[in-house]
């Protein structure tokens, strides 16, 4: 994964005042003369010799600066230049002796040997070393983030965002190869219905009007598809107020594709060969074709409709065996329908009481009433619990001694969220996550609705815009929760990578699900009129997807955040600490857009 140097070594990146760059010299560059540009690294002054690590973003190489060759001003230039200030210089390549090579650096190989040098960057001290001792920590991520620029000099994120720029080049090959055209659409538009909050852009010239920025092109590809432009992608900017994690920006990008006169499986088939350019890209392997699961199995063996499949710990139905307790809350719970689902953790027995408290507040979190835990030890099964059910349990169980048994009742939206933590939680504390090895599955067979646990309203699953499975269509005057839709997820690891559908192209159908979803007709006109429109005037059967790059570019250089695979990304809390964005503005600016803060005082403060 590392970037080679070829990507960008002379004379691609020869300018007039540079012949080479730092990171591409070797002992074959021995004898020449070069000029190079960059930022001081490090420096030893050793009292009349000194040197230099020079950076530019393709790597290091060492400066000299000695009485033999540079001039009495070249040495003091260099004894007194501070870090990360930009400096030209000219010098000759020499070979270092056998004894001074430096295996740890690609250029370890030879010295330049400096005859003249140029200060034209000076650099003031920096709020935090780009060049970090060894046993130095990073820097707390929120200083980083207010000198952007300074991390961004960092070799761990140039590399990250050199990867991220290796995979849209890559994404734009492949898809053009396949007949694919990159088409924009607008950044100010109307509501896209993503399952996010809008972002709202006031119009002076339409006072109290607003724009939307868009959470992704959704209803601009289907407008391409109506128009005829078969097979569309972009690298797109969506823009979503929701709750932040480190898996989620409020501004992030899509590698967004729509096409014609396709089914689902054709779709899948893009989506599974571009993902495979992309890892080979980064050089990571992908075996394929990816594992399928349809949604309800990945709900009920899994708790979860992105599961990590690295690690095995399936759910299972165990509500026969709890029924033979004579604990009243759990005679209660399965008279009311509940179920009790589970899983065994091979070795488990071993956590302590501490660990699995801490497992019950998980599940508590999620919803669940609480857990149930069942030791099984050579002497049998162990707890209050295990005490009250039949005998046999531990083998209905699937229990063997030295296991855990770890089990939730409830309505399948609380348990089903609460044995997700739980699987999840084990796996990491149990250590069960196997190094180096990745898991790809699609998920299919998605419902198309839901409904509110407590309002009772339906919902779309995906979005609004998504066909109905053709088995399921009687099931929509009757029982619409219970109908499946043509979309499906990539998933990687339990990280959800990409999501589509194939789309209603029949406007009847369209306004039909809209009924469903409570949405009217004047609704429905005022919100998504131009597609209805659209649909009405000859349409192609089609759908898309839409893959996360950020994702994508975190996940295959190694990162945790997506922080750190995007060059000026917002903190959790929605700000950008380098820009200063948002911030608030003054009040002619306002009453321009022919708006008014309520409590200013407050905001502003
Ligand atoms: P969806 O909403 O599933 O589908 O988004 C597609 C992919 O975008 C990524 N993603 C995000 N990445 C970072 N931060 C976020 N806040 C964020 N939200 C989503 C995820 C996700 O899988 N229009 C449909 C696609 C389609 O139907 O073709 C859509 O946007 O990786």
């Amino acid at each position: 994964m590392t970037e080679s140097v070829q990507s960008f070594s002379s004379p691609e990146m020869v300018t007039s005042l540079r012949t080479h760059v730092c990171g591409e010299l070797r002992a074959s560059h021995a004898g020449e003369t070069v000029r190079l540009g960059g930022w001081v690294h490090r420096s030893r002054d050793l009292g009349g010799l000194v040197f230099i690590d020079l950076r530019d973003r393709s790597g290091l190489v060492q400066l000299s600066f000695g009485p033999a060759w540079s001039s009495a001003d070249a040495i003091a230039a260099a004894a007194a230049v501070g870090v990360e200030s930009v400096v030209l210089v000219e010098g000759i390549v020499v070979e270092r002796t056998e004894a001074q090579r430096n295996s740890d650096m690609a250029t370890g190989d030879v010295d330049v040997q400096v005859t003249s040098v140029r200060v034209v960057g000076p650099a003031e001290t920096p709020a935090f070393p780009v060049a970090p001792a060894k046993s130095d920590k990073l820097p707390s991520e929120e200083l980083r983030l207010r000198h952007r620029y300074l991390d961004l000099r960092r070799s761990e994120l140039q590399r990250s965002l050199m990867l991220r720029h290796r995979l849209m080049q890559s994404t734009r090959r492949f898809l053009d190869a396949r007949g694919f055209l990159e088409l924009e659409t607008p950044i100010l538009t109307k509501p896209t219905p993503e399952g996010a909050r809008d972002y709202l852009v006031p119009s002076r010239v339409h006072a109290g009007e607003f724009y939307a920025l868009p959470q992704s092109p959704q209803i601009y590809k289907q407008l391409f598809m109506c128009a005829g432009y078969d097979r569309y992608f972009q690298i797109a900017r969506c823009f979503r107020d929701e709750d932040l994690r480190a898996d989620r920006q409020p501004e992030f990008t899509q590698i967004d594709i729509e096409a014609s006169f396709v089914g689902q499986e054709d779709i899948l088939s893009v989506a599974e060969q571009l993902i495979r350019e992309l890892w080979g890209t980064a050089g990571v392997p992908a075996q394929s074709p990816f594992p399928r699961m349809t949604y309800a199995h990945a709900m009920e063996h899994y708790g979860c409709d992105r599961p990590d499949l690295r690690y095995d710990l399936q759910l299972h139905d165990m509500t026969s065996v709890f029924a033979t307790s004579d604990l009243p809350f759990l005679q209660a719970a399965i008279a009311r329908g509940e179920r009790v689902r589970g899983l065994r953790v091979p070795g488990g027995g071993t956590m302590s009481r501490k660990q699995t408290d801490e497992l019950e507040q998980l599940a508590k979190g999620a919803g669940a009433s609480g857990l149930l835990v069942i030791k099984c030890t050579t002497e049998g099964l162990d707890g209050k619990v295990a005490k009250s059910l039949a005998a046999g349990a531990g083998d209905a169980l699937g229990l063997n001694a030295g296991d855990l048994g770890l089990y939730v009742t409830g309505a399948d939206h609380f348990a089903s969220p609460a044995l997700d933590r739980i699987r999840q939680s084990v796996a990491q504390r149990l250590q069960l996550i196997p190094q180096n090895t990745h898991a790809f599955v699609i998920v299919t067979d998605f419902p198309m609705f839901e409904r509110d646990p407590v309002t009772g309203v339906l919902g779309a699953v995906h979005h609004p815009f998504t066909a109905p499975h053709p088995d399921d269509i009687s099931l929509l005057g009757s029982t619409p929760e219970r109908a499946r839709a043509l979309a499906y997820d990539i998933v990687y690891d339990g990280l959800e990578l990409g999501g589509g559908s194939i789309r209603i192209s029949d406007p009847a159908l369209q306004a039909r699900i809209f009924s469903l979803l409570g949405i009217d007709d004047a609704t429905a006109n005022a919100r998504f009129g131009f597609l209805l429109e659209a649909l009405r005037s000859g349409a192609p059967p089609h759908g898309g997807i839409a893959f996360g790059l950020d994702r994508i570019a975190m996940l295959l250089s190694g990162a945790t955040s997506l922080r750190d695979v995007i060059a000026f990304p917002k903190t959790t809390a929605a700000r950008a600490l380098f820009e200063g964005a948002p911030s608030p503005v003054p009040p002619d600016d306002l009453a321009e857009l022919s708006l008014r803060v309520a409590n200013r005082s407050e905001v502003v403060a």
